[in-house]
C-alpha cells in the first residue's frame, strides 16, 4: 500500500512530515526510548557549535502554566568531538538525519555546514540562527543583514538542502523568511522559542541563571501557527512548522496553514511517545477523510 504520509520538503523526500525539534530529542543506538526512530520523518539532534561550550548557568528550566521557559543555551562538545563520535552514534541511524548547526559568525556557519555535509546519512543542514553574532551581539534571525550573510555563507558551503530556523522575536517574520530564501535557504523552520522570563517571589530573584530564556510548549502554538501562515501567505519558501505541537490536531493545523512538515519539541518531555501518536494520528486522519496523500492538506486553509 502506498505511504499516505510520504512528503517533500523543498523537493527533499521524507517518509512522513513528523520530526523532533532540535534540542528536545536525540538518538543513540544503545539507548531504547518510546520513540521508534525508524518511524520518524527525520531526526534532528541538538545544535552543534564549532568550539566546545558549556551552555548557560543553572537553573535552566522554569515551568509555566502552558509551557516551559528554557535557558539551556547550547552545551556543545564542539565540531571535532562531534565528528569523532558521528560514525558510532549516527552511522546506522534508521531515518533521514538533519544536522542543526549554530555559528557565531558567517564563517562558523560555513565551516560547520561544510563539515556536516560530507556524511551520506545527512540529508539536510538546519541553521539555528538564534546565536549572537561575535561582532554585533545580535542574532542573525533578528537582523536582515546578519541573516543574509549567515545563510549565504552556509549556502556556499554545501549542495545539500539548507533549512533556516527563524525566530518569532521579530516584528514580522515573512520578510525574514524571504531574506533567508533569497540568500539560498531551501526551506525555513518557524518558530524557535519566544523570549520569556519567570521570577521566584520567595527568593525575589529570576528563576533562570541566565535571567531570561525562551518559551516553548502549548502556549506558543497559536503564535507559531500565525507565523507559518504569514510565511505561506507572503512568500514562496517552503516552511516547516514548529511551536507547541502536542497532538495530531496541532500538527494538522500547521499543515493546513501551509507547513510542509512539522517539528515536535517540548511535548516529548511530557509525553515521550507524542511523535509516534502524531504519526499514527495523521495516517488515521487521512484514511478517515479519504485523502490519498498528505500533500493534499498542505495549505488547505488558505483563502481561495
Ligand atoms: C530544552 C530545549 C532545548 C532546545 N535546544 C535547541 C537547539 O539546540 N537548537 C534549536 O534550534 N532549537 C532548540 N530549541 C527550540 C526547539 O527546537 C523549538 O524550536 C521550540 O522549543 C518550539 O517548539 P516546541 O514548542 O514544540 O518545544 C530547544 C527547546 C527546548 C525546550
Amino acid at each position: 500500500m502506498a505511504n499516505r504520509l510520504a512528503c517533500h520538503v523543498a523537493g527533499l523526500p521524507l517518509p512522513n512530515p513528523v520530526m523532533p525539534a532540535s534540542g528536545t530529542f536525540d538518538y543513540h543506538p544503545d539507548v531504547r526510548t518510546p520513540v521508534d526512530v525508524a518511524r520518524l520523518g527525520a531526526l534532528i539532534p541538538k545544535s552543534i557549535t564549532l568550539h566546545p561550550q558549556p551552555g548557560n548557568p543553572p537553573s535552566r528550566l522554569a515551568e509555566t502554566p502552558a509551557g516551559l521557559i528554557n535557558s539551556i543555551g547550547i552545551p556543545s562538545p564542539g565540531l571535532a568531538a562531534f565528528q569523532d563520535k558521528f560514525r558510532s552514534v549516527y552511522g546506522g541511524v534508521p531515518c533521514p538525519l538533519v544536522i542543526s548547526v549554530a555559528g557565531y559568525s558567517p564563517d562558523e556557519y560555513a565551516q560547520l555546514t561544510q563539515a556536516c555535509s560530507r556524511w551520506p546519512e545527512v540529508v539536510a543542514i538546519e541553521l539555528n540562527l538564534s546565536c549572537p553574532n561575535l561582532k554585533t551581539h545580535l542574532m542573525p534571525a533578528q537582523d536582515p543583514i546578519l541573516l543574509r550573510d549567515a545563510v549565504q555563507a552556509a549556502r556556499a558551503a554545501t549542495v545539500k538542502p539548507l533549512w533556516a530556523k527563524l525566530s518569532p522575536n521579530v516584528t514580522t517574520i515573512a520578510p525574514m523568511a524571504a531574506i533567508a530564501h533569497d540568500a539560498g535557504a531551501d526551506a525555513v523552520v518557524a518558530i524557535n522559542t519566544i523570549r520569556a522570563m519567570a521570577i521566584n517571589i520567595e527568593r525575589q530573584k529570576a528563576i533562570l541563571g541566565h535571567f531570561t530564556g525562551g518559551l516553548s510548549g502549548p502556549a506558543i502554538l497559536p503564535i507559531g501557527l500565525s507565523m507559518v501562515w504569514d510565511i505561506a501567505q507572503h512568500t514562496s519558501v517552503p516552511v516547516i512548522g514548529c511551536g507547541g505541537i502536542r497532538t495530531v490536531d496541532d500538527a494538522l493545523m500547521y499543515l493546513m496553514a501551509g507547513a510542509s512538515a512539522v517539528q515536535v519539541g517540548t511535548a516529548t518531555f511530557a509525553h515521550p511517545a507524542a511523535m509516534m501518536d502524531i504519526i499514527n494520528g495523521l495516517d488515521r486522519y487521512l484514511a478517515d477523510q479519504g485523502i490519498a496523500q498528505i500533500a493534499d492538506i498542505i495549505g488547505i486553509a488558505k483563502p481561495a
